[in-house]
């Protein structure tokens, strides 16, 4: 069970949601890559039974780098796999809207978007760690169902 989370982030808070979400899947069992959309690797993609992808809003938009980056993934077959959108934000919410539509177009199975407001706390941070467990809850649904 491999979780991929990538994030954009200009002030960190949307790394930090992505650093609890990897804490969370941790505890489930799950082997979890984290990575700055800046150091990414997209063969670590291959084998991923899960992404999670996270981009705070500026602009009314998400990064640039993370919208290139979910365009430059479009040729890996995704399908049947758990995905997150994430982000934090101030007012709005057009990045991780735009990150669920672009996953959902290719075949990933979206759970709800989670967004916190600005810097997230430790109530904030805890729902993001059960996020991450989520995640692998649904992988482990997905592998009884499959099994049956
Ligand atoms: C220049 C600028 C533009 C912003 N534009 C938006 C926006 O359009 N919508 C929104 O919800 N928040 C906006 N914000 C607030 C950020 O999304 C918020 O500070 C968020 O916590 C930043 O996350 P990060 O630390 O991961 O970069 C903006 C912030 C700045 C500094």
């Amino acid at each position: 069970m491999k979780l991929v989370i990538i994030y954009g982030t200009g002030s960190h808070n949307t790394e930090r949601m992505a650093r609890a979400i990897e804490e969370g899947a941790k505890t489930e069992g799950m082997e979890t890559v984290l990575r700055n959309v800046n150091d990414v690797d997209r063969n670590e993609l291959q084998d991923a039974d899960a992404i999670a992808v996270g981009s705070p809003n500026y602009n009314h938009a998400m990064m640039p780098t993370v919208k290139k980056f979910l365009i430059d993934i479009s040729d890996i077959d995704l399908s049947g796999n758990v995905g997150l959108a994430f982000g934090s934000y101030g007012w709005s919410f057009e990045a991780t809207n735009t990150i669920n539509e672009i996953l959902s177009s290719y075949g990933v199975r979206m759970l709800e978007d989670l967004c916190i407001k600005r810097m997230p706390g430790d109530e904030e941070l805890e729902i993001c760690r059960n996020a991450g467990s989520k995640i692998a809850e649904e992988i482990k649904n997905k592998e009884v169902l499959c099994a049956a």
